[in-house]
């Protein structure tokens, strides 16, 4: 296992985290819950194997990852790893709700402290309101009592928020979406070396874009992968063009069976920061610009176009569609626009008012791209 040493640490992280967002599960009736013993199984095996970062959330698995986290934590294996949650900033309506809510956690957490705690999924709106509502204070007041060792924020929005966010305080560390497919999305690349040059270590998730990144290749990617002198699996390429970033502390991975946990454990025996070659980092070029060429529509997710007034959830929509062609994964793009028909934010409610194509500043032609949108995401 590879370890990085940062001063901001009492001591080095492992560069492998396991994310405990995407346990594995079982279905009981209508709902899939967390399979706990096999749950428990893969993060005691991964802490065997030198992991010693683990990731939850409140809101995981419907609030049950903190509790099979605290389970697995438990004989002994709480001492031997950072344990990290995020604070659902969402539900802070007022300052005493941050405590409540942290209590909350470190009961079903079964813990005294939390190591590194993050407001989570920062965006601008949500950044302005737990200012507003004097984060700072409750965080050192958590700290000073002991009941969290570390002030960290997780991140999804652009570029500027994020600096914008990296300056306003000394954070112990930062957590960003990053992948080969993000480099110029959200925080960016831009944003990852912006924080290591504050000396603010950087946590990255989402490594294969949700597993995107892993399944559904192409023969066409395939081929571009195999150009290189040395083969690896499109995951092993995944994960070494991030381990190539010496800002970055701890990959998180989620992993949802033990074969994906072993394989990942195994590709991470060797990770080097500054390991990729020029070749190499050029294949990663390639590579993503063969994804980006089965772009159907080339919608930002600005949301000018919002709020509709049929109430169809366009950039949604283009963000089904593109997923779905770029990744070969027309099945789940599929079930994900069955739940906005269910939502009645589909596109056949579209009345051709064209309030969003004069709000557009791609110009797209939002009208006729929901039509074809509406067909290619039924299609059986
Ligand atoms: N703070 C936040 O806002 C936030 C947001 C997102 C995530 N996170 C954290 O970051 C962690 C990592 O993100 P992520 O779960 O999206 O990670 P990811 O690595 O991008 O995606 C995980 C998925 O990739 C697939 N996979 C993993 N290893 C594989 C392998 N060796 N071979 C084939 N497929 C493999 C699995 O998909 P299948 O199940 O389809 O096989 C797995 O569920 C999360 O678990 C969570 O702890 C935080």
């Amino acid at each position: 296992m590879e370890y990085r040493k940062f001063s901001k640490f009492e001591k080095p992280v492992s560069l492998f985290g396991i994310g405990c967002m995407r346990l594995p599960t079982i279905k009981k009736e209508n709902e899939s819950i967390v399979d706990e013993a096999e749950a428990i199984k893969m993060i005691r095996y991964g802490i065997d194997q030198g992991v010693n970062y683990i990731d939850t959330a409140y809101g995981y698995h419907g609030g049950q990852s903190e509790v099979v986290v605290g389970k697995a934590l438990a004989d002994g294996y709480r001492e031997k790893v950072f344990l990290a949650t995020k604070s659902p900033v969402w539900l802070v309506k007022e300052y005493d709700d941050f405590g409540r809510l942290l209590n909350e956690q470190l009961q079903k957490l079964n813990t005294e402290y939390i190591d590194f705690y993050l407001l989570h999924a920062l965006n601008k709106e949500r950044w302005e309101s737990i200012k507003s509502l004097n984060v700072f204070d409750f965080m050192e007041k958590a700290r000073a009592s002991g009941r969290i060792k570390y002030i960290c924020f997780s991140f999804h929005d652009d570029h500027d928020t994020f600096r914008e966010i990296v300056d306003a305080y000394d954070w112990d560390m930062c957590q960003i979406q990053l992948n080969i497919m993000d480099m110029h999305e959200q925080a960016t690349v831009e944003g990852l070396k912006y924080a290591g040059s504050k000396g603010i270590p950087v946590v990255i998730m989402e490594p294969l874009k949700g597993g995107k990144l892993a399944t559904g290749i192409t023969p066409e990617i395939e081929a571009i992968w195999n150009k290189a002198d040395v083969k690896r699996t499109p995951v092993e390429w995944a994960f070494r063009w991030l381990y190539n970033f010496p800002e970055i502390a701890v990959i998180l991975s989620g992993v949802s069976n033990m074969q994906q946990l072993e394989d990942n454990i195994r590709i991470f025996s060797d990770a080097k920061a500054n390991c990729m070659t020029e070749e190499e980092l050029a294949l990663v070029e390639e590579v993503r610009k063969v994804y980006l060429s089965k772009t159907k529509v080339p919608c930002t997710s600005c949301e000018y176009c919002l709020p509709c007034p049929q109430g169809i959830s366009i950039p949604r929509i283009f963000n089904l569609v593109n997923t779905a062609a770029m990744y070969n994964d027309l099945d789940g793009c599929r079930n994900g626009y069955k739940d906005l028909i269910n939502k009645q934010n589909d596109a056949s409610r579209c009345i051709e008012c064209a309030q969003c194509e004069a709000a557009c500043p791609q110009n797209i032609s939002i009208i006729e791209k929901l039509k074809e949108s509406h067909q290619y995401l039924l299609q059986e």
